[in-house]
């Protein structure tokens, strides 16, 4: 059998906890080229992950220029995800970014521009549409159960778990703070239960209120006040063009205890759905004159695309690229998905710097 030859540029955290595992596992797949600007992340990342033989570089445009790779996965920092993937497609590689797509709308279309010339795929990992909860969500609302969606919240809140290593806490690097990386997931979530990619305007805040103080109770240790640029917080409230509403929120750090991550809420006009939490799923509605609510059990049954294997939301990330790339299936992330997602969250940031709505060409 052929196997899909990967090189990743960035062996950090998403890598090495999601990524790699899980292209490892895949038997289409193999891993033979790892960057990093620290040699000993990328040698590190091999010794694990990689098959005999695989390449260690430090320079991530020698990895996507080899002609030893058909596929790279841009595990970096948010502010190089346009130019690193623009290349690697631009040099014939199928690309899977991670999220955010981009810092704006505009790389974005650079992106999509390059997928184009370059006839290769382009998907961005936005690895929560494969959970077991989301899946059957987005069934339901594809048979009707729903009916209209007009109403929706997009909710990515915790406590206090402020992201501390890498860069994830400064502002420039990053393009943001938890809007851009975990509200992020909860309006892709969001769009795709709606199937509604057709923003009008946008009103959003964003708030640095604790980002400053100094006993933070933060999960991963005290953040370090001078490198915390980003937002702590972000709400934004998006009319789509059929006049849907979302409602976004996004906290790494707020005063709120029911803490929820990469979770939606919807209401249309026959029924409506909420997540209680990452991995549950409520239906309600109302039956012959009865009000309901419905807990599925979602056990393994419920994945079919890639039956067999694991069901991990991370392997089945991987699978649904690797069966795209061999033409044994569809991508579920399409750039134009991710980059309306980028689009949105770009128009949030803008309303908060100019204090006014923010309109969607
Ligand atoms: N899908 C998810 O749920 C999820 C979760 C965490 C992070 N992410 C995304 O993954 C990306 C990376 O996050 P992370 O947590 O792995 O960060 P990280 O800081 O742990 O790892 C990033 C790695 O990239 C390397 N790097 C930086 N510049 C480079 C360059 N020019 N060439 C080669 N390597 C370079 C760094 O040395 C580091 O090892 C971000 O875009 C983030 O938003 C996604």
């Amino acid at each position: 059998m052929k196997q899909v030859r990967i090189g990743v540029v960035g062996c950090g955290g998403i890598a090495m906890a999601k990524h790699l595992p899980a292209y490892k596992n895949n038997p289409k797949a193999t891993v033979v080229a790892f960057c990093d600007i620290s040699l000993e992340r990328a040698e590190a990342a091999r010794e694990k992950f990689g098959c005999e033989g695989a390449k260690v570089y430090t320079d991530w445009r020698e990895l996507v220029a080899s002609d030893e790779v058909d596929a790279v996965l841009i595990l970096t920092h948010n502010k190089v995800h346009c130019e690193m993937t623009v290349t690697a497609l631009d040099a014939g590689k199928h690309v899977m970014c991670e999220k955010p797509m981009a810092t704006s709308y505009e790389e974005t279309q650079r992106m999509i521009a390059a997928r184009d010339r370059s006839g290769k795929l382009l998907t961005v990992a936005y690895q929560n549409r494969y959970r077991p909860d989301s899946i059957h969500l987005k069934k339901l609302a594809e048979d009707g159960t729903f009916g209209e969606i007009y109403y929706a919240e997009a909710t990515a809140i915790r406590r206090r778990s402020v992201p501390t290593w890498g860069v994830f806490i400064d502002e420039e690097k990053q393009g943001g703070g938890p809007l851009i990386d975990i509200g992020t997931h909860a309006l892709d979530l969001t769009l795709y239960v709606m199937d509604n990619y057709e923003p009008a305007f946008c009103v959003g805040k964003t708030f640095h209120k604790l980002n400053k103080q100094t006993e933070t109770g933060n999960t991963w240790g005290d953040w370090d006040t001078e490198r915390f640029t980003a937002e702590d917080s972000a709400f934004g409230f998006v009319v789509m063009k059929n006049g849907a509403v979302i409602n976004l929120r996004a906290s790494w750090a707020l005063n709120y205890v029911d803490e929820k991550e990469a979770v939606t809420l919807i209401c249309g006009d026959k029924g409506g759905a909420d997540m209680p939490k990452e991995g549950e799923l409520r239906i309600n509605g109302v039956s012959h004159g009865k009000r309901f609510i419905t807990v599925p059990e979602l056990s393994a049954g419920e994945v079919d695309f890639f039956a067999g294997a694991s069901e991990k939301p991370m392997d089945l990330e991987a699978g649904c690229f690797i069966d795209a790339i061999l033409g044994e299936g569809e991508l579920c992330v399409t750039a134009e998905q991710a980059a309306t997602v980028t689009r949105i969250l770009e128009g949030i940031y803008e309303s908060e710097k100019t204090g006014k709505p923010y309109y969607f060409n």
